[in-house]
Order: structure tokens, then C-alpha cells, then sequence
């Protein structure tokens, strides 16, 4: 059976992506500090370690560990700006924790979760990973230097640099200030979609592909950087897909400051042999029946807002 330390465990993708591996039959340490609740399914194949990764000890990372997967972050532009310096705290000193312990507990392979935000704003029809990184905000610079501080490992362990695009999709611990997770939310709730802007391009992933790609690198003999985002949409285009799909709705359009733009190319990966699972077009649509149903409640992204408010503004 294979081992695996997945930190973040507990968020949006973490705890989609331990259910998962859980179900093929890999063991999993699901590591994190829960702040928006433990919302793993229980499975004999799945271990809960509620720590924080700027002060895990020795002791406390297990044993036998094949492969560890780093999710965990302070993982927007906002929530990174509210105290930039406990960001980087998380983003950089507690990746760096995560990796010294895995070096020492002889981890074959490390996959971190940066963002194809790293590249900035980017006029490039296809921005490949050969292109340089200007990442604009806090959170883009925490994920750049992360990737240098990973590379600096590469001959310790496999390293695995990916770079995804925004996620959207139903998940247990959803995150509502994603994209197309938001539009939709909106446009089944109010019937109206507020677009700020609307031309820039942003390149999407659904969450089955995002967990569909940490298990391609699980199986996997490969180490580098890959990007991961296959539609690259301006946000207006989106909201028209949406509205498509969810009839009688109405696109309001207004000015933005929000300057990022780009359009991820992950032909890289697509030669590697990874063959995606689903589009925005299924998205959209699970989405629209996961608002409806009573698995959705709207207040536990306010309770998820609170939490992380809260530590950020520095209570632990
Ligand atoms: N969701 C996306 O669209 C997207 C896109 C690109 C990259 N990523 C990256 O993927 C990773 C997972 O994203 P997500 O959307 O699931 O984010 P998320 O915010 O839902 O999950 C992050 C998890 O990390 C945990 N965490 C934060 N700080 C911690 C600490 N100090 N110690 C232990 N646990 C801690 C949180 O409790 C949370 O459960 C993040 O690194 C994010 O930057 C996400």
C-alpha cells in the first residue's frame, strides 16, 4: 500500500482529494489544522493529524511515508493580504518545515501545490512554463519563492512543481470566492451575475481533474514543473456559459482594477499521458444540482470567512 502525508487536508481540494486516495486503497495522513472543520468521511485507511505545519516536530510526522502532498496555504489574494506576514509564515516557513521533516524522515517524493498565478499578468497566447514568473500579488510571491524552496530539495527527493489554474466543482469544504463556483452560486441564487471586468483571460481546472492530476503523479515516475488549466475563458465568456446553461439570468458588467490575465498552456503535461476527466460545461451543471440539494449550506462559507478571519488577525 502506498503512503501518503497530504497537508491541507482539510480544504476545498484536501478533503476531496484524501476521500479519493482513501478509496483506492492508499493509506493517508490527512494533516491540517482544520480551521474550517474536519469534513473527511471516515475510512479505515485515513488518519487524521490536526497540526500546524510551521510547528510540526519530528515526532509527530509518521513514519514510511512514500509521497507527501502540500496543499496547505493561505490559499487567496485576500485572506493573503489581510497579514501578509502570517502568510508567509504558512506559505514559505511552514513549507520549508514540511520539507526539512520530510528529508529527514526520507520522503521519495514532494508534490507542491503552487498557482499558475505565479506568472502575473501575461499577454502571451500560450504561457508555458519556459516563461517568466511576475507574481503581482503577496500570495502569487509566497508561491514562487515555495517553488524555489521545493527545487532546492530536488536531490533529496522527486520534486513536483504544479501550477494549477483556478478550480471549480463541488466539493464537502467548498470555497465560494472561486470563479465559477461564485458565478454559479449567483446566478442560481439571484438570478443575476455581477461581472467586474470580464475580459481577462483566466485558464480553469474542475476539481475531478485537480485530484485526477495528484493521482497521475502519484502513479507516476516524473519530476519538474507542469502547468495545469486546460480552459483559458475571459470571465464574461463564462458568465455567458453559465447563463446558458441556468436560463432567465442577467450578466451586469462593471469596471475593474483586477489587472490579472493569462492563459496557462499544460501541453507539457498533456504529453506526459494525462488524459482530463471533465470541463466546465459538467461543472457548471453539478454545480447547479449541489446548490439545490441540502448537502449545500451557504453558512459554512461564512463559518469558513470566520475562522480564517480570525487566525489571520492573529488568534491560533
Ligand atoms: N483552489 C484553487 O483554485 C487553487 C488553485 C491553484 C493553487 N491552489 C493551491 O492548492 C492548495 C489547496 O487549495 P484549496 O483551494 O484546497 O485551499 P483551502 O484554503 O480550502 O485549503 C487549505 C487548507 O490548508 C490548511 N492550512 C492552512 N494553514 C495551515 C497550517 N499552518 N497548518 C496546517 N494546515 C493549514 C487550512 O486549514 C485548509 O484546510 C493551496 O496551496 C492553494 O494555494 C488552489
Amino acid at each position: 500500500m502506498k503512503t501518503v502525508l497530504i497537508t491541507g487536508a482539510g480544504g476545498y481540494i484536501g478533503t476531496e482529494l484524501t476521500e479519493f486516495l482513501a478509496d483506492r486503497g492508499y493509506l493517508i495522513y490527512a494533516l491540517d489544522t482544520f480551521w474550517f472543520k474536519n469534513k473527511i468521511k471516515k475510512n479505515k485507511n485515513i488518519k487524521i493529524i490536526k497540526e500546524d505545519i510551521r510547528y510540526l516536530s519530528q515526532k509527530n510526522f509518521p513514519n514510511n511515508i512514500d509521497t507527501v502532498i502540500h496543499l496547505a496555504a493561505i490559499s487567496n489574494d485576500p485572506s493573503a493580504e489581510i497579514n501578509p506576514k502570517l502568510s508567509w509564515e504558512v506559505n514559505v516557513l511552514g513549507l520549508l518545515n514540511i520539507l526539512n521533516l520530510s528529508e529527514k524522515k526520507k520522503v521519495k517524493k514532494f508534490i507542491f501545490a503552487s498557482s499558475g498565478s505565479v506568472y502575473g499578468v501575461k499577454k502571451e497566447k500560450k504561457v508555458t512554463e519556459k516563461l517568466s514568473l511576475v507574481p503581482i500579488s503577496e500570495y502569487n510571491k509566497t508561491k514562487m519563492v515555495g517553488e524555489k524552496i521545493v527545487e532546492s530539495f530536488k536531490k533529496k527527493m522527486k520534486t513536483i512543481l504544479l501550477r494549477p489554474a483556478t478550480v471549480c466543482g463541488p466539493s464537502k469544504n467548498l470555497r465560494l470566492d472561486l470563479t465559477i463556483n461564485m458565478l454559479t452560486y449567483h446566478a442560481i441564487k439571484n438570478k443575476k451575475i455581477n461581472v467586474f471586468g470580464g475580459s481577462q483571460y483566466r485558464p480553469n481546472l474542475t476539481l475531478d481533474d485537480m485530484i485526477n492530476i495528484y493521482h497521475f503523479f502519484l502513479k507516476k515516475n516524473l519530476t519538474g514543473t507542469y502547468n495545469v488549466g486546460f480552459e483559458n475563458e475571459k470571465v464574461i465568456d463564462i458568465a455567458r456559459k453559465i447563463s446558458k446553461k441556468i436560463k432567465k439570468i442577467s450578466i451586469n458588467r462593471s469596471k475593474s482594477n483586477d489587472k490579472r490575465s493569462y492563459r496557462l498552456d499544460s501541453t507539457k503535461l498533456l504529453l506526459k499521458g494525462y488524459k482530463r476527466v471533465s470541463n466546465i460545461s459538467d461543472v457548471i451543471s453539478k454545480l447547479q444540482k449541489y446548490y439545490s440539494s441540502k448537502n449545500f449550506k451557504f453558512s459554512d462559507n461564512m463559518i469558513r470567512i470566520k475562522y480564517l478571519k480570525k487566525f489571520l488577525n492573529g488568534s491560533k
